[in-house]
């Protein structure tokens, strides 16, 4: 499964391109804005040194809007794949995107049929987004779940990118169902790395070593 971080701050994305363990990036205008920069500025740094996608959303809501700012990101670096949201409007924008080579990830994705409809109008990415399904008290996981046997079941070629990961369990469910991505924040990714015993286990270690040397 490949890790993408969800964030567009240009610190936390270098240190996880550092550790080797990154293949890509999602924005989105919360994101961007919560940083306080120029947006086509941070994905120009962030294509200088990602070796992957780096997902940038529209603004507009209305097909051409989508369009043309579509084509505009895409004109940035041919890492970028434009986000649209997922609604009528957005996936007239899809199509006419992908016919033109732009590769497109359909976000704000909460239901099966919505993933369905995504694939079918040529989505190079789909993102149910499952933290928010959770806070609503649905299964966020299940839908994914779904996606995955109606993409295997039609052979769509969709990556599911799952998105709105809140903690471990999330990655470890998206990647035991098989998804192509999970998108996190960096304090998901951090904790990745964590166990108490994997820690414990390396003190004994190297306190054994030291009694060692003493002897
Ligand atoms: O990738 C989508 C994500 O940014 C939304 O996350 O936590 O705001 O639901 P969240």
């Amino acid at each position: 499964m490949k890790i993408f971080l969800d964030t567009a701050n240009v610190k936390e994305i270098r240190e996880a391109h550092e550790l080797g363990l990154l293949d890509g990036v999602t924005t989105n205008p919360s994101l961007v804005s919560k940083e306080g920069h120029d947006f086509h500025e941070v994905l120009r740094e962030l294509c200088s040194f990602v070796n992957g996608p780096v997902n940038a959303e529209v603004l507009s809501v209305d097909g051409n809007g989508m369009v043309s700012e579509g084509r505009t990101l895409s004109k940035i670096h041919k890492n970028i794949v434009v986000k649209i949201p997922l609604i009528k409007e957005g996936l007239k924008a899809v199509k006419i995107l992908r016919g033109e080579g732009i590769r497109v990830n359909v976000t704000l994705c909460f239901s099966p049929t919505q993933a369905l409809l995504a694939a079918k109008a040529g989505a190079s990415y789909i993102s149910p987004f499952i933290g928010r399904l959770d806070d609503v008290s649905e299964v966020g996981m299940d839908i994914v779940r779904d996606i995955k046997t109606i993409y295997s079941n039609y052979g769509f070629k969709t990556e599911i990118l799952v998105a709105s990961i809140r903690h471990p369990l999330h990655v470890l469910e998206a990647a035991k169902i098989g998804a192509d991505i999970a998108t996190m924040p960096f304090e998901v990714f951090n904790k990745l790395f964590n166990h108490p015993l994997t820690d414990i286990g390396l003190a004994r270690f190297l306190s054994d070593w030291e009694k060692l040397k003493k002897k």
